[in-house]
């Protein structure tokens, strides 16, 4: 738990602007001079007169890293040759950075993709540097967390059910769904959605979860690695949010999309989550690597929905993205 004059010093500190407006925040990107780290902010007013309820997302770390219990089994040894990117546990510095500015947060929640491919030496990284320096912190999976092959060109030697069976004996908690009440306020829920495989169990707790935060006033807060479709044309073409690295992507092939072929039960998600904008004020995705900002039809009103910059990006800098629930 954070100290809040230690908090109150860190955020005296300088940060410079570097994309967007006083007028478009949900476009605006600062970086904390000192620290170097990059961070976006998400507002939620709610008219509460105390402090604000603080979450921190943090995405796509992908530690890559196998040690001497990896070396002594081939097909990840195979692995270590073909991938390079982030080899030898260069995320290890950025997910420090980003941690030194979420911790100040009343709750973590990193989007997928914390390892790069299932290893144990990922795995003891993914202890060491996230739930050793905040047990608290809830980490949805992403795709790379149920792989072993990444580069090879080969498929898993394994089942995906018994990689599931794998990484749940490492995990914290459920890698399919948490949900958790932050001070009475907020609930944080997080879910797997890999490929859009959502399941009926997640459907049943997701479901009932919505209900009690009705019932209870509570702001929900929906985070998953992939992010879900928005039925809008113009977002065909979607433009990231820094303009200089020029990509685009197609938020009408997401999950919910009516191009795609997501199971029933993925579809029952997707219904549920557009008929619930009274409680669901946001949804936090990664997966993309880029930033974007869309926004879902949910009847007459809209769900925001930001997808956060992989954190390795800008020489390990560290990528946040800050919500206030005010
Ligand atoms: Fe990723």
């Amino acid at each position: 738990m954070f100290d809040s004059a230690e908090k109150e010093r860190y955020f005296s500190k300088p940060a410079e602007r570097i994309t967007g407006t006083d007028d478009t925040p949900e476009k605006s990107l600062f970086r904390m001079t000192e620290s170097g780290v990059y961070f976006r902010e998400h507002r939620i007013r709610t008219g509460h007169a105390g402090d604000p309820v603080e979450i921190a997302q943090i995405t796509d770390v992908h530690f890559n890293y196998c040690d001497a219990i990896d070396l002594a089994n081939p097909e990840l040894a195979y692995t270590k040759e073909c991938r390079k990117w982030l080899a030898d546990a260069q995320s290890v510095k950025g997910i420090r950075n980003a941690m030194g500015f979420a911790k100040f947060a009343d709750q973590i929640v990193i989007t997928g993709d914390t390892l790069d491919y299932l290893s144990h030496g990922a795995m003891e990284l993914t202890k060491q540097y996230i739930w050793d320096a905040e047990p608290s912190a809830i980490l949805c999976i992403g795709g790379h967390e149920l792989t072993r092959q990444m580069q090879t060109g080969r498929p898993n030697e394994t089942t995906l059910e018994s990689r599931y069976a794998d990484l749940q004996r490492e995990w914290k908690h459920d890698v399919r769904y948490v949900s958790r009440v932050i001070r009475d306020r907020v609930l944080v829920i997080a879910m797997d959605n890999d490929c859009g495989r959502y399941d009926s169990v997640q459907l049943d707790k997701l479901t009932a979860d919505l209900a009690m935060a009705r019932e209870r006033g509570l702001v929900v807060l929906l985070f998953q690695h992939e992010p879900l479709d928005t039925g809008r044309p113009e977002d065909e073409c979607c433009p990231t949010l820094w303009e200089c690295d020029g990509k685009s992507y197609n938020f009408r092939r997401c999950i919910g999309s009516p191009e795609r072929n997501d199971s029933d039960t993925a579809k029952a998600v997707y219904r549920l989550i557009t008929k619930s904008a009274d409680v669901i004020r946001g949804i936090y995705c990664g997966h993309l690597h880029s930033a974007y900002y869309t926004e879902i039809p949910a009847g007459d009103a809209v769900i925001p929905q930001y997808v956060l910059e992989g954190n390795p990006y800008n020489g390990q800098a560290g990528h946040v993205m800050r919500i206030l629930v005010e």
